[in-house]
């Protein structure tokens, strides 16, 4: 008699709702999937390389635990914390550096780990900035990307999911730094934010 199959386990979409969330935009498996192919294309061009990996807290972190755990290639993990000034949001360009890196970057290859690049201001200063402490080499990974809001040039070199010009959270976004635990990803019912004094930078 032939042995029952069980099926791979799938996360439906209902299943993932939230109150506060209107759309699931990508489930924990297609976050997985592109996770673990972004890290072998990383394997594989960085053989017989170590690289600095340097995570943009706070949103990065999700990320990077679930990314660094499939690479194969000897890393080290620093971290930066770098605010915009002003009240809203939106990144004004104007950055001030909360938390610099512990490592130093001279010589080293240098893979920066973002959540989302939006308008691109962070990749941007984050990039020219790095790139002025004598790096090998300084590339981008970022497992969301929203093209249509660059206000400055910014493109990851190894880019995940294109997410629509929508303010989303989960796996590691935030909205007033709630929401970065849910496993999806998905839009935010705008009626959460409105009224706030710093509603999210919608488009
Ligand atoms: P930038 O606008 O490209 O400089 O993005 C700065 C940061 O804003 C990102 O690293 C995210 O942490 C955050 N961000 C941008 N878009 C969203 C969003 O849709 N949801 C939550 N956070 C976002």
């Amino acid at each position: 008699m032939k042995k029952a199959v069980s099926p791979r386990p799938k996360t439906a979409k209902k299943k993932l709702q939230h109150p506060d969330i209107r759309e699931v935009l990508l489930t924990p498996e297609k976050i997985a999937a592109k996770v673990k192919a972004l890290a072998a294309q990383i394997n594989k061009d960085y053989a017989g390389k170590e690289v600095i990996l340097v995570c943009v807290l706070k949103g990065a972190l999700v990320f990077l635990a679930d990314f660094m755990r499939q690479l194969t290639i000897p890393c080290v993990v620093d971290f930066v914390d770098w605010s915009s000034y002003g009240a809203s949001t939106s990144s004004s360009g104007v950055f001030r550096i909360l938390r610099d890196l512990e490592e130093s970057v001279e010589s080293r290859h240098v893979l920066i780990v973002e959540d989302i690049i939006d308008t691109g201001l962070t990749t941007h200063y984050l990039i020219k900035h790095l790139s002025g402490r004598n790096p090998a080499s300084v590339k981008v990974v970022a497992i969301f990307d929203k093209p249509s809001r660059r206000k400055i040039e910014a493109k990851a070199d190894y880019c995940g999911y294109e997410v629509p010009d929508e303010f989303v959270v989960g796996y590691g976004l935030d909205y007033d730094q709630k929401y970065r635990n849910l496993p999806f990803l998905g839009v935010l019912k705008p009626e959460i934010y409105a009224g706030r004094d710093t509603p999210p930078d919608k488009p």
